[in-house]
């Protein structure tokens, strides 16, 4: 079993890099295997609704110079996500949101039915939007958000400084061991069957 987690800072080993470090550290002890990735610093691109990867059923987006079809070939091979972001704003980093939304729109069986945790880090305020921002995709995605003793939420400024965090890291912890027990858990099981789809929308 794999865990995939996704750092959504531009720092590289910054606090929510730390934090995911602490999760991945956590669930390896559980013998599950980690695999950290960086959302980069490079430009990245939004969804730009042409629906192609719809209407080609490619599982990819049709933009392939930034690290959103990497991520969705990551996610194909993963058995469950952890995806930390700091708060910018009182909001997730636009960049990792903007990667997020097209990987999940192009992508969405990768992700379907693997359970998911997000990490917010914050200074001081808006950790709990921004966790809660970054959990609404996957509740669209049948996807088990994993609990943990607190909201995910770590506070830090400067690189580091989540450590002091005593009880932010134990909260990163125990999420990763609900993670690890509900990956063994489900391990072998099927999924249930999906309706056909109804789409409704409200103009008349
Ligand atoms: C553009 C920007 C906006 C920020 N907005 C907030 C904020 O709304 N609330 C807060 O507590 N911290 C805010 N911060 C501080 C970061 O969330 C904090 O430094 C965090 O530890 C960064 O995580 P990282 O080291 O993983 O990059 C902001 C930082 C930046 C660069």
């Amino acid at each position: 079993m794999k865990v995939l987690l996704i750092n959504g800072s531009p720092r590289s080993h910054g606090n929510t890099y730390i934090a995911l470090s602490e999760t991945a550290k956590t669930l390896n002890a559980e013998g599950i295997e980690t695999e950290i990735i960086h959302i980069g610093n490079k430009p990245v691109r939004g969804c730009m609704a042409c629906n192609t990867c719809k209407r080609t059923n490619s599982n990819k987006c049709v933009f392939d110079d930034d690290i959103c079809n990497h991520l969705s070939e990551k996610a194909k091979e993963a058995d469950a996500f952890v995806i930390g972001s700091p708060t910018y704003y009182g909001q997730p980093n636009g960049a990792l949101m903007a990667v997020l939304q097209r990987a999940l729109y192009s992508g969405n069986q990768y992700f379907a039915f693997k359970p998911v945790a997000n990490i917010a880090i914050c200074r001081r305020g808006g950790a709990t939007a921004t966790f809660q921002t970054m959990n609404m995709p996957f509740h669209m995605l049948n996807m088990p958000i994993v609990s943990s003793q607190y909201w995910n939420i770590a506070y830090g400024r400067e690189e580091g400084e989540v450590q002091q965090d005593r009880e932010g890291m134990q909260t990163m912890r125990t999420m990763a061991r609900n993670m690890a027990w509900m990956l063994k858990n489900l391990s072998g099981k099927v999924h249930p069957k999906l309706e056909d789809w109804e789409p409704m929308h409200f103009i008349r």
